[in-house]
């Protein structure tokens, strides 16, 4: 089950999708039994930003069959609380860590980079262009051109591998990926949320404070399949792999659509240990197929 991502060996490839393990809370809530069965082969920080976010106004979430759409808006510290109280903690953790930046502008971006770059306790960057609640987050990772600008002006800042996340909702996704590839990103991952929107009963007003926001979970698994094929036909970057994974089955489809890596999201709200239970039934998967 071993694999080397990028030129990081990780013991299977299940890890999580950002922003939906709360590595530092599971940690005060489990102790050190967390660090004895980590669930993921390595951790994807939420999303960090140059200044701290209070994130979107609430209500942020809103359940659907099959899924969850969320308004959450990218809360955190900022870069400069994430470094002095999240890092440390998360330096302890027995998987690599890979860190989710979003900026505002190229500029913005740079500085996180750059800032990330210097610690040895990060493994890789993943670039986040594809929230769906900030604007400035969906419009530069919808556009080929932004993102090669973006790669571009941040690819000399550092050595570590660079993850661009994609977001479903721009018109040709590959474009995207191919346009990340040839500016120098060491890999993609995607899918992010797929843009929704829910409408109180009783009001008939929009129920999420941020007005619409980004569906995860299981109704949108068929999405993430199509959009990870389309992509791995375009790149030869190694792709990290994610939209509505439940079971071991799911995430040997994704590898069988050509991803690299599979992210746990949604389904480790239901059960923080899901990751475990899909890493192992993929491995019987795997064994069992040859593939
Ligand atoms: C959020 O915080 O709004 C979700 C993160 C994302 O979709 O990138």
């Amino acid at each position: 089950m071993s694999v080397d991502f990028c030129g990081l060996e990780l013991a299977h490839p299940i890890v999580n999708a950002s922003g939906t393990f709360d590595a530092i809370a599971a940690h005060r809530a489990f102790g050190d039994e967390l660090l004895e069965r980590f669930p993921f082969a390595a951790f994807v920080s939420k999303t960090v930003t140059l200044e701290p976010r209070q994130g979107n106004p609430p209500p942020r979430l809103w359940e659907v069959a099959g899924g969850l759409i969320n308004s959450i808006g990218l809360p955190n510290k900022g870069l400069h609380g994430y470094l002095e109280r999240d890092l440390p903690i998360l330096a302890v953790l027995p998987v690599p860590l890979i860190v989710n930046v979003m900026g505002f502008s190229r500029d913005e971006v740079a500085q996180l980079v750059q800032a990330f770059a210097e610690r040895e306790e990060v493994s890789a960057l993943e670039l986040n262009v594809s929230c769906p609640n900030v604007e400035t987050g969906l419009m530069m990772g919808a556009d080929p051109d932004e993102v090669a600008a973006l790669v571009h002006r941040v690819r000399p800042l550092t050595a570590k591998p660079l993850i661009v996340k994609l977001t479903p909702n721009a018109s040709d996704v590959p474009a995207v990926a191919q346009a990340a590839e040839h500016a120098g990103a060491d890999a993609v991952s995607l899918i992010n949320t797929v843009k929704g929107m829910a409408l109180d009963p009783k009001t008939g007003a929009p129920w999420l404070g941020g007005v619409t926001g980004g569906m995860s979970g299981p109704a949108v698994r068929a999405i993430a399949l199509a959009q990870v094929h389309a992509v791995a036909q375009a790149i030869e970057i190694p792709i990290v792999g994610m939209g509505g994974i439940q079971a071991g089955r799911d995430a040997l489809d994704l590898m069988r659509a050509g991803a690299t890596l599979v992210a746990v999201g949604t389904e480790s709200f239901r059960d923080p240990t899901a990751a475990l239970r899909i890493a192992s039934e993929l491995s019987e998967l795997l064994a069992n197929t040859g593939v």
